[in-house]
């Protein structure tokens, strides 16, 4: 039941998030798909995960899912975002996850996000507008 965990962030919540999900899902492989490249072959679970600017998520995680479309169809997958606007958030996912992939999502979800340009300061609460209950929610649906 290995997990692999690709995400991608610009001002750190999604990274935030990620930590929570580590510490619900033990034994994840995380991946900053900015950093390295993923190599998806070993998992059969997959959670992908990206923050949003002007309705988008971040654009290493559109391609991931453009060119893995296919291989992806055949994974267990959960897929959030992190953007600060609740009322955008159906709009977004509805926009950057093709039809047939959200179908077969395990689950999806927003986990929340900093305020544009307000991400929290050193030494301040860093899980400030992150909502970590949808995280452990979606952890839990996402391995049940
Ligand atoms: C330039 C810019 C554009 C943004 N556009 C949106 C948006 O369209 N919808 C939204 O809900 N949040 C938007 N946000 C908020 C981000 O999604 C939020 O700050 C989130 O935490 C970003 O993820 P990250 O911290 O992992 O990079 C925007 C933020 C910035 C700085």
């Amino acid at each position: 039941m290995a997990v692999l965990v690709i995400y991608a962030t610009k001002t750190g919540a999604t990274e935030q998030c990620i930590k929570v999900l580590a510490e619900e899902i033990s034994n994840c492989t995380i991946c900053n798909i900015q950093m390295e490249k993923p190599s998806i072959e070993d998992f059969d679970r997959i959670i992908l995960g990206a923050g949003v600017r002007d309705g988008k998520i971040y654009k290493t995680i559109r391609d991931f899912i453009k060119k893995n479309h296919n291989e992806l169809l055949k994974k267990r997958i959960g897929y959030f975002i992190c953007n600060e606007k609740p009322k955008e958030t159906e709009e977004i996912i509805e926009r950057n996850i093709p039809a047939d992939l959200k179908e077969a999502a395990i689950c999806i979800d927003s986990f929340g996000g900093y305020k544009a340009y307000a991400a929290p300061k050193e030494g301040s609460d860093q899980l400030k507008g992150i909502f970590v209950d949808k995280i452990k929610a979606f952890s839990q649906k996402f391995m049940s």
